[in-house]
């Protein structure tokens, strides 16, 4: 059992608290002015990871606090009771074990007792398989067309993480095309019909319990356009589906040996490194896709095995108290120098949103303390363009990971040079801010009167004192994405022990799931419910 652990109650926490602010004070310019070596001292090399956190509030006195934390915490032994298969997702009674969908290592994962791994790696062979069909032409459409199209269908964790990966390696697609149809506006459907052959069109349909109304509703639709093309008896050649509920899926006609699966183990949210990734593997070929596996296995076993100041997910993870906790800084932005990675804020925002967004402790108690903040950003320099002013002037404190990759899988080398000057200008520009004696000697360069000068120094002036952490690492491949992800997935269940939350339920998600079903159930002329005056009334104009 995970334990209890109040974060307010800690004299760590209040020792935390005072050198916080402290060093808000005295401002991160200053300390590289006072200490030429902070970089070295407070940046990180894994493999081709490079984690530079020195723009971050952080001193050794801030680490040794943190770190008195992570112990109060019993960090050490969360992290082992999710590697040992433990119930931990207690509010479900499940256990935690997407860790052991990505274990390349060949050694057992045990949940009671039981080694998952031959199911797992039955699964694999399962997905290589047919991936390796798919792509050979040897799985077709029913009338004889290789499969060039695929259109998976699913939501939130059955559609984010896969889009997010199968964006980000776009450089190693060497399948069909992907797309991916979320949304139950059937203009997501429609369009996506639109641009392609069905009768050289697989579909994937992606849902751990097979009951969401978005996918089914989506499924159902392409299912009933594909029947009236090409007949009931081409549901097998354009048909496979991802789930744990394999009965719902034979009884919506997909045929077993399409019927891929995964376990209830595996969060949603947590999936992809299941067959809950099988567009990824059609998109990018099984090697890649596992490559990706192995990536994240490399940052697990990081993640398990090295001391808090030199491990990554839970630096990152600890970090975060200092701004959630301290200082009250409300949302964390996600700015990936990299446009294939555009995804990344969006499958965050549900990995962290849906993992931290809770208010209730693992006591059952309300907490007494911030839990997740709002995640949100863009690829840069999209963003530059859009919320930076914001970023630099706004009276918000928005900290945020910069993301950038070293060497490109383009030629267009100049384009590089500019993008990556821009990551680390703006990491530079938020930490050091521009003073108004600034602005004002590099006005006077110009020579115009002082009364010209005077009222626009305030607005010229950059506070600074935001803080960045940087990562850079070599190259955008499976390997790199994997230890990415699963650098975020690690923190996210690190900082779920620290705020004292079950990280891996999502309750909230249900009440306006179930609303929705009413509300359908009258505008489809249904009975009337009791609402509010507000919803009576948009339930009367939205009537069919
Ligand atoms: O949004 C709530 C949620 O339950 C997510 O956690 C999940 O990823 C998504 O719905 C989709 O669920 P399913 O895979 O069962 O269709």
């Amino acid at each position: 059992m995970l334990s209890r652990f109040k974060i307010s109650q800690s004299s760590s926490f209040q020792t935390l608290c005072k050198q916080v602010r402290d060093f808000q004070k005295e401002g991160l310019k200053h300390q590289f002015e006072l200490d030429p070596n902070r970089t070295s001292r407070f940046s990180l090399e894994f493999q081709s990871f490079y984690f530079d956190y020195s723009k971050h509030y952080v001193s050794d006195e801030i680490l040794a606090s943190l770190e008195k934390i992570a112990n109060e915490a019993k960090m050490g032994e969360a992290i082992e009771e999710m590697f040992a298969g433990k119930a931990i997702n207690e509010t479900e009674n499940r256990s935690v074990f997407h860790v052991a969908l990505r274990n390349t290592s060949g050694s057992p994962m045990k949940m009671d007792g039981v080694d998952v791994m031959p199911l797992v790696t039955k699964e694999w062979k399962h997905m290589e398989d047919f991936v390796e069909k798919v792509h050979n032409g040897s799985f077709q459409g029913y009338t004889g067309k290789p499969i060039k199209q695929v259109i998976n269908i699913g939501i939130g964790g059955s559609d984010l993480g896969p889009v997010m990966v199968t964006e980000g390696l776009v450089p190693f697609h060497c399948g069909p095309k992907i797309r991916y149809v979320s949304n139950v506006d059937g203009a997501h459907l429609q369009q996506t019909l639109d641009e392609v052959d069905i009768e050289e069109t697989l579909f994937v349909i992606v849902s751990k319990t097979f009951t969401t109304q978005e996918t089914m509703t989506n499924a159902l639709e392409a299912k009933r356009v594909l029947v009236e093309k090409l007949g009931e008896d081409a549901v097998a050649n354009h048909f496979v589906a991802v789930s744990t509920n394999t009965q719902a899926v034979v009884d919506f006609g997909i045929h077993q040996e399409n019927i891929f699966t995964f376990w209830d183990w595996v969060g949603g949210r947590y999936s992809l490194w299941s067959s809950v990734g099988l567009s990824i593997a059609l998109a990018v070929g099984w090697k890649n896709f596992y490559e990706l596996l192995k990536g994240a296995h490399e940052m697990d076993k990081h993640f398990r095995t090295a001391p808090v100041k030199q491990n990554i997910p839970l630096l990152q993870a600890l970090i975060g108290i200092i701004y959630n906790n301290v200082l009250d800084f409300q949302s964390y932005a996600i700015l990936p120098y990299a446009q294939n990675l555009h995804r990344l804020p969006a499958y965050l925002q549900q990995a962290d949103m849906e993992s931290s967004g809770k208010s209730i402790g693992r006591d059952g108690k309300r907490v007494e303390h911030q839990t997740g903040p709002v995640i949100w950003g863009e690829a840069g320099t999209n963003g530059q363009h859009a919320f930076y002013q914001f970023l630099h002037q706004g009276t918000k404190i928005i900290p945020a990971d910069i993301i950038a990759v070293r060497h490109p899988e383009h030629n267009l080398l100049d384009h590089h040079r500019k993008l990556l000057a821009n990551a680390i200008a703006q990491a530079e520009a938020l930490m050091n801010g521009k003073s108004g004696e600034e602005v004002a000697s590099e006005f006077r360069l110009a020579a115009p009167p002082e009364e010209i000068i005077n009222p626009l120094i305030a607005h010229k002036s950059f506070e600074g004192n935001r803080p960045t952490g940087f990562l850079l690492f070599d190259q955008l491949n499976p390997r790199n994405l994997g230890m990415l992800i699963a650098m975020y997935e690690d923190k996210i269940f690190a900082q779920g022990i620290l705020w004292n939350v079950f990280s891996f339920d999502q309750w909230g998600v249900e009440l306006g799931k179930q609303m929705a079903k009413t509300i359908l159930n009258e505008i489809e002329g249904g009975k009337k419910e009791n609402h509010d005056s507000s919803t009576a009334e948009l339930v009367r104009r939205c009537k069919s």
